[in-house]
């Protein structure tokens, strides 16, 4: 056999040295928290935070709005209540995404459709979504997955063609860009996820965006009981005129956003470097598939996402995984199709009932037949089977980089003299 022995087998590690940690939380944070109790108040509607974290996320992407919530599924319910999607739509999403896309689609009593994904750029793209396309489509919640921009030029144009409603989902691609313009920023309304495992944190958060005063002032209301507020927090107009949630935003997290914002374009320039960097190094290898970045995106790697060809290297993506494991990489999966989650297959969105009524299936003002087969979206299959992610950190070094290279060159390497017999 050539090559360097793999460590699961005994060999040395390949990653010779940690990966690099880094404190993301420090005295910036501090500062703004102390300044939030100071006001001895925490509700956002009384203190400054979180009306400024809305200001400077607007003005960053420069957007004449932004709604602060409780989390990034928060955000998704606000913006498809505020586009007016309700019971009988249909919402197409991406099959490979978080809970939290499609969660708040069936709060809104509507249906979730999925759209398959490119299998190089793991997005959804215009084809996919209009296959998907019916009389009840009312809107497309496109997810930027990993970093990475969705395709959003033909999105834009077929989206226009049926008018459909467009929110980006840009929880796990904060300052991607698309032909110049940021993720978030191109569809009706964007939101971000300010959870702990995205590119800045506040514990749990989330904001909607948008340049759409309508949609604001509606997405305002669906965050806050649909308590009209003026600028002064007190009661203006009419109270509670339709169903809304309390999303709103704590001053706490308010103010660990601000001081996370403002360290947003350094943790993402070093993420897409680190990105681009691995990507130069392991595009020669044969048997690896990197990501590809959408043609005039700039992604900003939220995790690493690979495949490998299985045929190639003569190993299953199983035990290639436990191979660079063994090297001392952050090699895992949570790849799933979520068409094929339980609640889809068996239509159990509520606790059943007597009768088998399963809403919003079942809801007679329902006229579509939405079905979850697993042929539906071929490619998702090819990245839930054969992808490796590799977790990514604005902390890691260079070198960290450059080992994690040589251990996927190790470990392919191997499998292919393994697969050639000698
Ligand atoms: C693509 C996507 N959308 C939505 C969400 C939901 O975000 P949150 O956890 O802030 O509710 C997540 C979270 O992981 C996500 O990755």
């Amino acid at each position: 056999m050539s090559g360097e022995k793999l460590a699961i087998l005994g060999g040395p590690k390949a990653k010779k040295t940690p990966y690099r940690k880094g404190m993301r939380f420090g005295r910036e944070e501090l500062k703004e928290l102390k300044e939030a109790l100071a006001q001895n108040t925490l509700f956002c509607v009384k203190g400054k935070k979180v009306k400024q974290l809305c200001r400077e996320l607007a003005d960053k992407y420069g957007k004449r709005h932004a709604v602060a919530t409780t989390s990034c599924t928060a955000a998704i319910h606000v913006a498809l209540g505020a586009v007016g999607v309700t019971v009988g739509d249909e919402v197409i999403t991406s099959v490979m995404t978080d809970a939290g896309s499609f969660m708040p689609i069936l709060w809104q009593n509507a249906v979730p459709v999925f759209a398959d994904i490119d299998p190089r750029t793991y997005n959804m793209t215009a084809d996919t979504i209009a296959a998907k396309i019916t009389p009840q489509t009312k809107a497309v919640l496109v997810v930027h997955l990993a970093g990475n921009p969705a395709d959003m030029g033909p999105i834009l144009k077929l989206a226009r063609r049926h008018k459909l409603q467009v929110i980006e989902d840009c929880a796990q691609s904060w300052n991607a860009r698309y032909k110049g313009r940021w993720v978030g920023t191109m569809g009706h309304m964007g939101v971000y996820s300010l959870n702990d495992y995205k590119h800045i944190s506040v514990g749990d958060g989330g904001i909607v965006v948008t340049d759409d005063e309508h949609l604001a002032g509606r997405a305002a209301l669906l965050a806050d009981k649909c308590y009209p507020r003026d600028a002064t927090g007190m009661r203006a107009g009419r109270m509670c005129q339709f169903l809304a949630n309390n999303y709103r935003m704590s001053e706490l997290c308010g103010a660990v956003g601000l001081a996370q914002l403002r360290k947003l374009d350094w943790i993402c320039d070093r993420r897409r470097r680190h990105g681009e960097a691995l990507t130069r190094l392991i595009e020669p290898i044969p048997g690896i598939l990197p990501p590809v970045v959408t043609p005039g995106g700039e992604w900003t790697n939220w995790y690493y996402l690979l495949r490998i060809d299985e045929g190639a290297l003569g190993v299953s993506r199983d035990e290639f995984m436990k191979a660079l494991a063994a090297e001392g990489l952050p090699a895992g999966f949570y790849l799933r199709r979520v068409d094929q989650y339980e609640m889809f297959q068996n239509r159990s969105i509520y606790p059943p009932r007597k009768d088998g009524f399963a809403c919003p299936y079942d809801c007679p003002a329902y006229k579509g037949h939405v079905r979850y087969e697993k042929s539906d979206c071929p490619n998702v299959d090819l990245v839930v089977q054969t992808g490796i992610i590799l977790q990514m950190s604005e902390f890691y070094t260079d070198r960290d980089i450059r080992e994690t290279a040589v251990a996927i060159a190790k470990v392919a390497a191997w499998y292919a003299a393994a697969r050639r017999g000698n």
